[in-house]
């Protein structure tokens, strides 16, 4: 028979309030890999890509989290992450942003039990300050998630998405000008 803990990780109904899930909930203070590889070590338990920060406060309920390189994670966030996450390279999440991949049934007398849903964030991706993002969501790389969206639904590549819920307003713009200058900067 599966733990609960186990069916938490398939996406199965799991009870919250089980001694070995309440064992595996931790928070975090300010987190950043500078070693030259990836951390595969408590709490990211998936992985931590070179070069990624993680600003605190940051509460992570388990630490089921697969970040790339370059990240940037900004003050409070909250990851809720029973149905792991996964964050690509060079993503940034403004202050506030909530990563959210548990939910409870409806039936009143069953609200202990929860399901996971794992959400993914691809590469470049921009969450805006005190957005949501919701279970088994997907943001498609290079896409814009404008402040205090809430997200239910899957976001495709290079759009900007604003709003509860949230909708596309336009595709992401390029800026060929401000490429060069940051270039420069950078020193390429
Ligand atoms: C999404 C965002 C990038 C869009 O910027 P923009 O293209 O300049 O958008 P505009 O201001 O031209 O707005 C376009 C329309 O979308 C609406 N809109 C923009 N952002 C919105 C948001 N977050 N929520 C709801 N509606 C929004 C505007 O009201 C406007 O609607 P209208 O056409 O009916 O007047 C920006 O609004 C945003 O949310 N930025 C996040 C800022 C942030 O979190 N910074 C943290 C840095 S660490």
């Amino acid at each position: 028979m599966k733990t609960e803990l186990e069916k938490m990780l398939s996406g199965e109904y799991y009870y919250t309030c089980d001694q070995e899930i309440d064992k595996n909930r931790h928070s975090y203070s300010s987190l950043k890999n500078t070693t030259q590889k990836e951390t595969k070590t408590f709490p990211f338990t998936l992985g931590m890509g070179v070069g990624t920060e993680i600003l605190q406060p940051f509460y992570a309920e388990f630490g089921f989290i697969k970040i790339g390189k370059n990240c940037f994670i900004n003050t409070n966030s909250t990851f809720i992450d029973g149905g792991t996450i996964e964050i690509g390279d060079n993503v940034l999440l403004a202050p506030h942003v909530r990563l959210i991949s548990a939910t409870h049934p409806d039936d009143p007398r069953v609200r202990r039990m929860a399901l996971c849903k794992k959400i993914t964030i691809e590469d470049n991706v921009w969450i805006g300050t005190g957005a949501t993002i919701l279970p088994g969501v997907r943001v498609g790389k290079n896409s814009i998630v404008g402040a205090g969206s809430v997200v239910t639904k899957d976001v495709p590549e290079g759009v900007v998405v604003v709003g509860v819920p949230a909708k596309e307003i336009r595709k992401v713009q390029y800026d060929e000008k401000l490429y060069e200058e940051y270039k420069k900067i950078i020193g390429e």
